[in-house]
C-alpha cells in the first residue's frame, strides 16, 4: 500500500535491525486518516470472503480493526492482555510470547461474542515472529469458528511469522512488508515486481 509505505519511510524511524518505530502514526499517537485507508484496504481485500468479525490484541491492532470493520460492516472483539472487571463470562484464553519484547501474556476473549457460526478475519499491526497471530487464530479455532484470513499493517518479512502462518493454511495479507532495516534504511519488499522481473 503506496500510502503506508511513504508514511514509514516519512515518519518511520530504524530503531535497530530489528525495530521500527511508528509511534507517531500506528503505537501511540493514531493518524485517523491513514487508519481510514487502511480499513478500506483490508475491506478490499476480503470482500466477498463472509466475514462476520474482525478479531484483534490490544491495544496497537484496535485501530486499523476497528477502520476495516467499518468497511466490512461487521463488530470488532480485541483480546485482552489484563483481567477485565467486567470480562467474567466463559473465557477462550491463551499464551502468547513475545520474544521482541521478552514477556509473556495470557491473552482472552469472551466465548459470548464468537461461536462456530462465525468467519473471522484477524487483524494486527505488526507481525514479527508471528506468536499473537497463531494465538488468535488458535482461540477461534477453539470455538470451531473460521479463520478466513490474517490481515497485517506492517509485517516484517525478514522474520518468520509470515511464512508460519503461511505454513499453517492461513491466507496472509501485509500493506506494507519490509525486508530489512539495515543501516537505518526501511527497504520494502515487493514481490509482484520481482516477478515481472
Ligand atoms: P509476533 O506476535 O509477530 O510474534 O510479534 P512480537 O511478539 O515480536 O511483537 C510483540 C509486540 O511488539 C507487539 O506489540 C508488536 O506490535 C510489537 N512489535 C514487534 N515488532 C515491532 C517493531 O518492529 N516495531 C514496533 N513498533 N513494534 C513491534 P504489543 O506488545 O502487542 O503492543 P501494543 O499492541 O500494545 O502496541
Amino acid at each position: 500500500m503506496r500510502l503506508l509505505e511513504e508514511k514509514i519511510n516519512t515518519d518511520g524511524i530504524v530503531i535497530s535491525e530489528n525495530v521500527l518505530k511508528v509511534d507517531s502514526f500506528l503505537n501511540h499517537q493514531i493518524d485517523p486518516k491513514l487508519m481510514n485507508e487502511i480499513g478500506k484496504e483490508f475491506a478490499e481485500l476480503f470482500a466477498g470472503e463472509g466475514i462476520t468479525k474482525i478479531l484483534t490484541i490490544e491495544s496497537s491492532g484496535i485501530a486499523p480493526a476497528v477502520m476495516a470493520g467499518l468497511y466490512l460492516d461487521v463488530p470488532v472483539l480485541f483480546a485482552r492482555k489484563r483481567k477485565s472487571l467486567t470480562l467474567f463470562e466463559d473465557l477462550i484464553t491463551a499464551t502468547v510470547h513475545s520474544f521482541t519484547k521478552n514477556e509473556t501474556n495470557e491473552i482472552s476473549i469472551s466465548k459470548k461474542y464468537i461461536n462456530e457460526d462465525d468467519r473471522i478475519l484477524i487483524i494486527d499491526d505488526f507481525l514479527a515472529n508471528g506468536q499473537a497471530a497463531s494465538a488468535l487464530a488458535r482461540m477461534v479455532e477453539e470455538v470451531n469458528a473460521q479463520v478466513v484470513g490474517i490481515g497485517i499493517v506492517i509485517e516484517k518479512s525478514f522474520q518468520d511469522g509470515a511464512q508460519i502462518l503461511k505454513d499453517h493454511g492461513y491466507r496472509v495479507e501485509s500493506l506494507a512488508r519490509i525486508a530489512s532495516l539495515t543501516n537505518g534504511e526501511v527497504t520494502f519488499k515487493h514481490e509482484k515486481m520481482e516477478e515481472l522481473v
